[in-house]
């Protein structure tokens, strides 16, 4: 079905919501912030556009949309990137039948039309310039101006924003005036070892408990000592591992050395290799990430506390 919107005389061709199957596991306090945000309070009130921060995988875009489908709300993703315009933000015009120009509204003015979430997913990709023509929709006046159609576009009561950002270098450091129109800032951290096994049991639930345990446990250990490693990887890990073992009629365990390598190459290796890597066949202590002040007590070796928890494995 194509929809479309009529404002001010101009006819806008809308993008279709995203339905993708998205859950999301994790601090229940982190989702009632993000709904806390979108809340409307009363008629003078207006709802907070958030960002949410965190390292790439760790779930940013899978919160965002499950919150906002849990909210019964349409959802719109709209991936930004280096090169995204102003124009792609708003409406593009597109040579259409019988050479008449059609106008097509982006993700984000399907969403502000139609009352639906929008998701600008990792907008510190996007150039200041373009995100300086979202700054009248980011506050109370809740509008944004297509120049290409000669329109202002306004906000259905019911539209709502969030922005994912993920703190790597090859990103823009948005201007203060954005920065402080995309209120609350949102922190989503890696997830506890409990948290981590569910996510990759919900995203892998063809695999076995001992190899999930192991990669559950290796993300953990790597958490601990701040490397880039996301539950994102472990899915792939496992998938891959997964995989490999269908092809070759071995067990997937044995074959997790090589699914590290293939996903998180030379540093997933020197990481494995570095010390002990938990032993598949070994109960997991789910207490561990209890002891804090092991992190400044570590040399570098990623296994090293495990030394003593050994005997804590419980039959
Ligand atoms: N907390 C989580 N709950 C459920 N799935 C998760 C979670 N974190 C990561 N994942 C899985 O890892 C993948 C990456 O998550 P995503 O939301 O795209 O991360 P980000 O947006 O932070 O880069 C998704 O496919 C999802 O299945
Ligand atoms: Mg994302």
């Amino acid at each position: 079905m194509m929809r479309s919107a009529e404002v001010d005389g101009v006819t806008l061709r809308l993008s279709q919501p995203d339905t993708v199957p998205m859950e999301w596991i994790g601090n229940e306090s982190v989702r009632e912030q993000l709904q806390a945000a979108w809340l409307v309070l009363e008629e003078r009130d207006v709802p907070l556009a958030p960002r949410l921060l965190g390292k790439p995988g760790t779930g940013k875009t899978t919160l965002a949309y499950a919150v906002a489908r849990s909210l019964g709300m349409d959802v719109y993703i709209l991936q930004c990137t280096m090169d995204t315009r102003p124009e792609d933000l708003v409406v593009t015009p597109v040579l259409g039948e019988n050479g008449r120009i059609a106008y097509h509204a982006s993700p984000l003015v399907s969403a502000i039309l139609t009352g639906g979430v929008c998701i600008l997913d990792e907008g510190n990709r996007m150039p200041e310039k373009s995100w300086a023509s979202l700054a009248p929709l980011l506050d109370q006046r809740r509008y944004v101006e297509s120049v290409v159609a000669g329109i202002k576009l306004r906000a259905h009561p019911d539209f709502r924003l969030c922005v994912t950002m993920n703190d790597d270098a090859s990103t823009y450091e948005l201007p203060e005036y954005i920065q402080s129109r995309l209120q609350p800032q949102i922190e989503i951290s890696f997830p506890s070892r409990e948290e981590e096994e569910r996510i990759l049991r919900l995203n892998v639930p063809m695999a076995e408990s001992e190899v999930l345990q192991y990669v559950a446990e290796f993300l953990q250990k790597a958490h601990r000592v701040n490397l880039p490693f996301s539950s994102r990887d472990g899915v792939n890990i496992l998938r891959y591992a997964l995989k490999l073992s269908k092809l070759r009629s071995v067990p997937p365990t044995t074959l997790l050395h090589d699914a590290i390598g293939a996903v998180l190459g030379e540093e997933g290796l020197d990481f494995l290799d570095s010390g002990v890597p938990p032993s598949a066949s070994d109960e997991v202590e789910m207490d561990e990430m209890d002891f804090d002040s092991d992190d400044e007590s570590h040399g570098g070796l990623p296994w090293d506390d495990d030394d003593e928890s050994e005997d804590d494995f419980r039959a």
